[in-house]
Formats: structure tokens, C-alpha cells, sequence
């Protein structure tokens, strides 16, 4: 009987060689334990799984950066270099002067750093090189169609330029976020890297994307290392190899869904409406294919991260990154500061040349 046998020898036996015991302690651990991460693996299948609706949106031209007016759009940012380059960033008199920045009537506006300043100059360029850092007076918010007309990208050993949309208050940064388009270093021969750089919570782990460029890293928070989340492209995504193929055509899609980007250069046929089409052809996203770089926002709030961005570009010298991959670039053995300062010559390809940026909007 029951009653007899947990009377009698089971009182006296200590409380964990009871069965029941190893029986609740296994439900429980089982509670505790194995449906938290069967929820969690169904909640990453999940996240594997979904993919935004990037559908047709009508866009409409809001602005044109073309021709002799190209730089009025911009201020000349001319503080202490944020990312701890050898340059000096020059106010727009300055850039006039020794014609850093030229824009005309043909559509060729040019962005470009110092050649004149050598050792023997007075004064010389040792500490940093004149350069520039412009920024668009007009900020930018969520459903924008940017495209970016290159025709040159610089490069050259010591530089780092870039082309990105951003909030341009430092005190702010990275609240209302970071996109970068064209970003590269030194001779520029690895390609282009665009990334986004945020606040918590905008990351691309385990997210469906659909892209022909290389994921990078993949958290866009700013914290530990400050690295953002990446794609890269081919080598003829930059520099050199771009150039030759006669420059091209970036364009960068910032809605509610996501964020993507495409390339085309290499003489390709340009999409509808990217051309110099004479015509009123809108361009429209959603018949280009897969883009280059996707940045989904599946598990980024993307209206949350991204505000007030502003068209920024510059050539950088030296700097955080520059210095970082330094050694492995090829550009010889003095360090990247004595290069910048001694070689003017060296900067003859450090040079932007823009043909146009066209603003669409999305009602
Ligand atoms: C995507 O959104 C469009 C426009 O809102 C809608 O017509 C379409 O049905 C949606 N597609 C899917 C697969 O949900
Ligand atoms: C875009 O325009 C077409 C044609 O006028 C219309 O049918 C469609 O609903 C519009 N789409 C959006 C997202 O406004
Ligand atoms: C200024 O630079 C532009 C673009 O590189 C060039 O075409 C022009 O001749 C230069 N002007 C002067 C005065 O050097
Ligand atoms: C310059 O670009 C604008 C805007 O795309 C265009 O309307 C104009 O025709 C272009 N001018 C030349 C000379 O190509
Ligand atoms: C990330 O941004 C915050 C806020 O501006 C800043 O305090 C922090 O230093 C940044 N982290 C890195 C690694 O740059
Ligand atoms: C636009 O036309 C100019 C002058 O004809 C040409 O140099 C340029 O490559 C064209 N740009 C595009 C994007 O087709
Ligand atoms: C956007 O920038 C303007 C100043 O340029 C500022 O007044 C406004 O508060 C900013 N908005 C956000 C969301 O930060």
C-alpha cells in the first residue's frame, strides 16, 4: 500500500533520491531552459525568413546639385578634423583661391586636394595639407532617392575620401545615423565600402538580404569598435579601376523598408530616368533588380535611426582609417603623415569630380 511505503523506509531517505523530485526538477529546467530557445530559434527563423515589401514608389525630382551653382549648395566645414587627419580643411575663399573647389557650366564640379605646398613651401604642409569638407545646407529625411553622378573618385596613398549622408552636428552623431556611400582608403584598389553607422539596435545579423556586393561587419550600432555595418564591392567599385571605366551612378534608396543601394559604372546602360534623358522619366527602384548593397530594416527601426541627413563630401588625409591600413596598402615605408606632408605631387589623382547629384521624393 501506498500509505505504508512512504510511512515506513521512504521518510528517512534525503530529499533528492526522490524521483518525483529529479522529475519536477527536470520539468522545470525544461521551462526554463529549453523553451526560451526553441522561441528564440523560431524567432530567427522568423527574422531569416521575413523580407521588406521594397514596392513601386512614385518619386518626383526635388532638387538638382548641377553646374556653376554646385558648391553654393554646401557650407565648408573648416574645424579641427573630426577623424584626426594631416589636413586642413579650408573655408570656401580658401578653396577659390588655390581652386580646390571648381564648378562649371559643362556639369563637371571638382573637389580636390592641395598640389602646390611642398617641403620648401612657406608655409609648408607639415602640419596637414589643404583640403575639403563640404556639407549640404538642405537636410534629408526618410522616402529620398539619392543619385550620385560620378565621374572621378580620388585616390592616391594618404587619402580617404568620402561621400556619405549624415547629421553633420557631432554632438548629435549617431542619434539620427549615418549613411555612408562612397568610403575608401590609400590607393583605393579594394573597392568601395558603403555602411551605416547607428545607435542600438539597427543590426543586419541573420537578416535576409538580397545583394550582390560582401556583408561586412554586421552590427550598425557605433559602439565597440565604431566599425558600423558594411558591404563591400568589386575592385572597380573605387578608385583606379572606376575612374577608367568612365565613373557612374550611385543610387541610394532610404524609406521606411530599408535602405539600398546601386551601382552602375562601367559604361552598363543606365536604367530609365539616370540618364541625361531629356525626357520627364521618374527613376523607379523597383524595376533595377537586386541592388548592390541592402540594408533591410527587418531588425532596424529605420525611421527611428535616420533623420536630418545631409549630403556630406571630402577628402580626408591620413586619419584613423588611413592610419589603420597603412601598413598593408603599399604605399612604402615613411609613415603616412611625412608622405602627405613632403608629397604634393602624390595628389594629382585626389580628386572628386561630380557630374550631378539629382533629390527624388516619395509622397
Ligand atoms: C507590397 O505592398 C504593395 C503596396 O502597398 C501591395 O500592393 C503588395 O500587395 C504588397 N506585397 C506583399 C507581398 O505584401
Ligand atoms: C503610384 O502611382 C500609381 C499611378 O498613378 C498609383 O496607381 C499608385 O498607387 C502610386 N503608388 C504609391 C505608392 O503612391
Ligand atoms: C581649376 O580646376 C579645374 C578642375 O580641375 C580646372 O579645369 C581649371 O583649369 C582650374 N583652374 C585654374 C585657374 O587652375
Ligand atoms: C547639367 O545637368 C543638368 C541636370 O542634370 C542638365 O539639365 C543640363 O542639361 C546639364 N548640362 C550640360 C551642359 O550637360
Ligand atoms: C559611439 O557614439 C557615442 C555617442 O556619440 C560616443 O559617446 C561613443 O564614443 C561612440 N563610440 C565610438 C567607438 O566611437
Ligand atoms: C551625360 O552626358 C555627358 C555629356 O554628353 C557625358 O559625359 C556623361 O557621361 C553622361 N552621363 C551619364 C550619366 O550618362
Ligand atoms: C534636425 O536638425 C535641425 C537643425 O539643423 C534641428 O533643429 C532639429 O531638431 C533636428 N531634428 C532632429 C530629429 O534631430
Amino acid at each position: 500500500m501506498a500509505h505504508s511505503y512512504y510511512g515506513s523506509e521512504e521518510v528517512s531517505r534525503p530529499w533528492y533520491s526522490k524521483k518525483r523530485v529529479w522529475t519536477a526538477v527536470a520539468v522545470i529546467l525544461l521551462i526554463v531552459i529549453v523553451v526560451p530557445v526553441a522561441v528564440t530559434v523560431s524567432k530567427e527563423k522568423q527574422k531569416e525568413n521575413r523580407y521588406p515589401n521594397y514596392s513601386k514608389l512614385n518619386y518626383t525630382l526635388l532638387e538638382t546639385y548641377a553646374g556653376e551653382t554646385f558648391f553654393d549648395k554646401f557650407t565648408y566645414f573648416t574645424g579641427y578634423d573630426p577623424a584626426n587627419g594631416h589636413v586642413h580643411y579650408v573655408p570656401r575663399e580658401t578653396a577659390a583661391q588655390y581652386n580646390l573647389t571648381y564648378a562649371s557650366n559643362t556639369n563637371t564640379s571638382v573637389l580636390k586636394v592641395d598640389t602646390t605646398v611642398g617641403p620648401g613651401s612657406n608655409p609648408d604642409a607639415s602640419t596637414g595639407r589643404f583640403s575639403v569638407r563640404v556639407e549640404s545646407t538642405n537636410q534629408y529625411e526618410v522616402n529620398t532617392l539619392f543619385v550620385f553622378s560620378i565621374l572621378h573618385t580620388p585616390y592616391g596613398c594618404g587619402t580617404w575620401p568620402a561621400l556619405w549622408l549624415s547629421d553633420p552636428r557631432s554632438d548629435v552623431w549617431p542619434a539620427n545615423g549615418e549613411i555612408d556611400v562612397f568610403e575608401a582608403t590609400n590607393l583605393g584598389n579594394t573597392g568601395n565600402q558603403a555602411s551605416l553607422h547607428t545607435t542600438k539596435n539597427c543590426d543586419m545579423s541573420g537578416v535576409k538580404r538580397k545583394m550582390t556586393g560582401t556583408a561586412g561587419n554586421l552590427d550598425c550600432y557605433n559602439g565597440t569598435e565604431n566599425t558600423g555595418c558594411g558591404v563591400g564591392g568589386g575592385v572597380s567599385t573605387f578608385g583606379e579601376k572606376f575612374n577608367d571605366g568612365g565613373g557612374g551612378v550611385m543610387a541610394v534608396e532610404w524609406r521606411e523598408e530599408g535602405i539600398r543601394m546601386w551601382m552602375f559604372g562601367n559604361g552598363e546602360t543606365l536604367p530609365a530616368g539616370l540618364g541625361n534623358e531629356t525626357t520627364e522619366t521618374m527613376p523607379d527602384p523597383s524595376a533595377w533588380g537586386e541592388a548592390w548593397a541592402d540594408f533591410p530594416g527587418t531588425d532596424c527601426d529605420i525611421d527611428a535611426h535616420f533623420r536630418n541627413q545631409s549630403i556630406i563630401a571630402n577628402i580626408d588625409l591620413c586619419g584613423d582609417l588611413t592610419e589603420a591600413k597603412w601598413d598593408t596598402s603599399g604605399c612604402g615605408s615613411s609613415t603616412c603623415v611625412d608622405y602627405v606632408s613632403d608629397n604634393p605631387d602624390a595628389f594629382v589623382d585626389a580628386y572628386w569630380e561630380f557630374e550631378s547629384f539629382k533629390i527624388y521624393k516619395a509622397q
